[in-house]
């Protein structure tokens, strides 16, 4: 059976309702899943599981979730070849440029890591829509066939 983690970092919800979405989709599929908050998490965790996802909200104009800038740091120094990654995440398209900003930064961090990616990063405007959830079950079920 295969293993995923996904960590998420929330203020007011939406990025925790996106983690659940995704946690609930890899349930449906038979997949191992745990979900973790990011301040309780250490990013060496990634190393025992297959797939591995991260759900940031973005702040302060771009900026990464405070309490996630350790794991964020530990994260670009791991070894994840062999992995399968993705992210996701709830933003709001007011901020234009830094819309979800902190999902592209995780990326690029699963990429520094060796990591491959197995879905394109979801952006979710503020609370998760039908549409969204079509889009977060699309992208679970994507890093699943590029896990097999
Ligand atoms: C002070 C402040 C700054 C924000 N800056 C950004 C930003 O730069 N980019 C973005 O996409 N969203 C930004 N947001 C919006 C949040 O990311 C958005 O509300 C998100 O859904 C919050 O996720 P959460 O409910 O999981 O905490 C900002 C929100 C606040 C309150």
């Amino acid at each position: 059976m295969a293993t995923a983690k996904v960590i998420f970092a929330t203020i007011t919800g939406n990025n925790e309702d996106v983690a659940d979405i995704i946690t609930e989709k890899f349930e449906q599929l038979g997949v191992d899943v745990t979900k973790e908050e990011i301040s309780q998490a250490d990013a060496t965790e990634f190393e025992d599981v297959d797939i591995c996802v991260v759900v940031p909200y973005t702040y302060d104009q771009g900026a990464l979730p405070e309490e996630g800038l350790d794991f964020y740091d530990d994260l670009q120094e791991l070894d994840l070849s062999g992995k399968i990654f993705g992210c996701a995440g709830s933003g709001d398209t007011f901020y234009e440029e830094d819309y979800c900003r902190a999902v592209t930064d995780f990326s690029a961090a699963f990429k520094k890591a060796g990591a491959t990616q197995g879905a394109s990063d979801v952006f979710v405007n503020l609370a998760p829509t039908a549409e969204d959830i079509e889009h977060l079950d699309a992208f679970t079920e994507q890093l699943v066939k590029a896990q097999a």
